[in-house]
């Protein structure tokens, strides 16, 4: 079982309700960064507070959810040691975590059904990192600087 932050903004509110629920079910331990209701608030603090989680080891894996699935990923993956993808289904799901070594899964509450959503997490959490001809390319990715402005 793993540690697991979640994070949404009010578009992803409610599919973050059943996808933790449905984690906790499972026996994983959730963190719920929020948010917990329908107010409009801004998808970028919460991807933050999940990638923040993630990058400093208090959660092993990340959870988000936003319209798209788009924007909170992309906050997301400006925090180093995070690898934050959005999905689609279950095979863009389980291949994220076997060759980029994902570790923030993204999802659009606007974009797919919740039982959709629920099977494509259970596939990210069920899949491994393959590592061997990935290794390079990931170890890649995370040796890219931050942008400058
Ligand atoms: C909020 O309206 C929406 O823009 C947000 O949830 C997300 O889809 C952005 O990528």
């Amino acid at each position: 079982m793993a540690r697991i932050a979640a994070g949404a903004d009010h578009a992803g509110v409610h599919l973050k309700g059943v996808l933790v629920a449905h984690l906790r079910e499972l026996g994983h331990e959730v963190v719920d960064c929020g948010t917990h209701s329908a107010d409009r608030v801004d998808y970028p603090d919460f991807g933050e507070a999940v990638a923040r989680m993630v990058a400093a080891g208090e959660a092993e894996l990340g959870l988000c959810v936003c319209g798209t699935g788009i924007g909170i990923a992309m906050a997301a993956n400006k925090v180093p040691g995070v690898r934050a993808a959005t999905v689609h289904d279950v095979t863009s799901a389980r291949l994220t975590r076997e060759h980029n070594d994902a570790n923030v899964v993204c999802l659009g509450e606007r974009l797919i059904g919740a039982e959709a959503a629920r099977e494509a997490l259970d596939a990210f959490l069920s899949a491994s990192y393959e590592g061997g001809r990935h290794a390079p390319r990931v170890a890649k990715i995370d040796a890219l600087l931050p942008s400058e402005r």
